[in-house]
C-alpha cells in the first residue's frame, strides 16, 4: 500500500533520487547520514547502495515502521537503527547529510514542528545538507481543489483505488502549514531559507542547511 500511496503521486520518487544524488555528489569522505522517520524504508532503499552502511543512522519510534526498514536494508548489519525519535538522539554526535522525509506534517503546530526541526539542526554538522519533505499547501481548500487531478493521474496510471481513497481521506487531516509557516519555522530552527527543490500536487521537497546567523534564528 505504501508502495502504490507514492507511485499514486506524480514524480514523488524523484525527493528519493534527488537524495541519492546530494549524497553521492558530496565532496570528500563519504558523508555521515542520519535518516530521520526511516520507517518504511523507503530512503534505505534509495540510497542504501550510495553510502557506506557504517556511516547510516536510521531514527523512527515506530517499531513496525522500523522493522519494514530493516528488511528493506537486507543483510547491512552496520546500518545503525535506532527505535526513538529525532528528539532523542545523542546531540553530541552530528551528520553531514540529514533528511527528513515525509515526518513532519505528521507533528502538530504547537511548538512539536519546531522541537523537531531545532533537534535535527543541532545534529547537523556545520556545512552540512538538510533534505526535507512535507505535505505543505498555500491554504485548506488547496487539497480540495487538487484532489480532481490527483485523481485523473492516479486512475490513469491504474493505481490501486483503496489506495487513492486513503490518500485522499488522509491528507485533510494532517496537521500541514502553508509554505510561509515552514519558512518562519526553519528561521526559528536556525536553518538558512529553505529553497524548494520539487513539487507535485500537496508534496513539496526543500534543500537547506545551518543558518549563517543562526544564533539570532534560535532564540526567536
Ligand atoms: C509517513 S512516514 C515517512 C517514512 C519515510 N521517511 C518515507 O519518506 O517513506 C513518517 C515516519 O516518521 C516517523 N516519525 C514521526 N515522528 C518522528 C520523530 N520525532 N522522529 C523520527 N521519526 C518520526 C513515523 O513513525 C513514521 O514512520
Amino acid at each position: 500500500m505504501y508502495r502504490e500511496l507514492q507511485r499514486s503521486i506524480p514524480g514523488l520518487d524523484t525527493i528519493y533520487r534527488l537524495t541519492e544524488a546530494l549524497i553521492a555528489d558530496h565532496p570528500g569522505d563519504p558523508p555521515r547520514v542520519l535518516v530521520v522517520g526511516a520507517g518504511g524504508g523507503r530512503e534505505i532503499e534509495a540510497i542504501g547502495a550510495s553510502v557506506p552502511a557504517a556511516n547510516l543512522t536510521a531514527v523512527d519510534p515506530s517499531a513496525d515502521n522500523l522493522a519494514l526498514a530493516r528488511l528493506i536494508a537486507g543483510p547491512a548489519p552496520d546500518i545503525r537503527f535506532v527505535e526513538g525519535r529525532v528528539e532523542d538522539l545523542p546531540t553530541d554526535e552530528t551528520f553531514d547529510v540529514t533528511t527528513s522525509l515525509l515526518v513532519m506534517h505528521h507533528l502538530p503546530d504547537d511548538g512539536a514542528k519546531l522541537n523537531y526541526l531545532r533537534a535535527i539542526r543541532s545534529r547537523l554538522a556545520s556545512g552540512g545538507t538538510f533534505v526535507h519533505a512535507d505535505i505543505c499547501v498555500d491554504d485548506p481548500d488547496a487539497v480540495q481543489r487538487l484532489a480532481s487531478i490527483y485523481q485523473a493521474h492516479a486512475s490513469h496510471i491504474g493505481a490501486n483505488p483503496e489506495a487513492i481513497q486513503l490518500e485522499l481521506r488522509t491528507i485533510p487531516a494532517l496537521p500541514v502549514v502553508p509554505p510561509a509557516r515552514i519558512e518562519t519555522l526553519f528561521a526559528q530552527a536556525g536553518f538558512a531559507p529553505p529553497q524548494e527543490v520539487f513539487r507535485s500536487l500537496w508534496y513539496r521537497c526543500w534543500i537547506s542547511g545551518h543558518a549563517l546567523t543562526s544564533q539570532k534564528g534560535l532564540q526567536t
